[in-house]
């Protein structure tokens, strides 16, 4: 479950039966307060879905790479792109992140924002964190699928997502850890975020 198969038929399905509710969707409010305040530069954006923070980042001056392995969710994103006039300051790639391999300390802003990690997670992060220049950024979001107020299981169940202590034991002494906590989030009882932001000092 939560393979290529399962994201392209919800992206197909998605797109098809609610493309306005796609359309509208803003960008993630964490993402825009955490990173409006940072000069643009090159910047990754791994699982990055229809593309709401990539044009988000793009319009921002960032030139991003944007990476998911939903062709359908790809094609909305770069459309979107084009009808908004940034088409040149995103390229969208078409790869699983377990396999892509990111250019070694390459972007100012790596940010992977609720995608499922098919193996380790530990793994994960260091592989997103190997993609980040010294003085860059470090941004992922995790949704934990357990209330804590209630201890409901909540619609990310099943998911495995970046947690604090995982973010943690990660990343080493060359990483800040500006900020590495449990959010809560709007929408009742569906759990908490976990919030990473981290810069790279070496
Ligand atoms: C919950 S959506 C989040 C999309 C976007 N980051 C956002 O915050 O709205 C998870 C996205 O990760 C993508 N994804 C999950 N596993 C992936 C993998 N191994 N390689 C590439 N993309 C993946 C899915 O196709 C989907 O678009």
């Amino acid at each position: 479950m939560y393979d290529r198969t399962f994201w392209e038929q919800l992206w197909e399905k998605t797109l098809r039966e609610h493309p306005d509710k796609v359309a509208q969707r803003p960008p993630n409010a964490q993402l825009i307060a955490e990173i409006g305040g940072l000069p643009p530069g090159r910047a990754l954006d791994a699982g990055c879905g229809h593309g709401a923070e990539s044009l988000w980042l793009a319009a921002h001056g960032w030139q991003v790479t944007a990476v998911d392995f939903s062709a359908a969710a790809l094609a909305h994103g770069r459309s979107t792109a084009e009808a908004m006039g940034i088409a040149a300051r995103i390229e969208w790639i078409e790869g699983d992140l377990a396999t892509w391999a990111a250019e070694p300390a390459h972007y100012d802003l790596v940010v992977s924002l609720y995608v499922h990690v098919a193996g380790s997670v530990e793994e994960m992060v260091q592989r997103m964190a190997s993609a980040v220049a010294p003085g860059g950024t470090l941004f992922m979001i995790g949704h934990r699928p357990v209330d804590p107020a209630t201890g409901a299981r909540t619609a990310a169940a099943g998911q495995v997502q970046v947690s604090v202590e995982e973010a943690r034991r990660a990343l080493d002494s060359s990483w800040e850890l500006v900020i590495a906590e449990e959010r809560p989030r709007t929408i009742a009882v569906s759990g908490v975020d976990a919030v990473i932001r981290a810069r790279r000092i070496a």
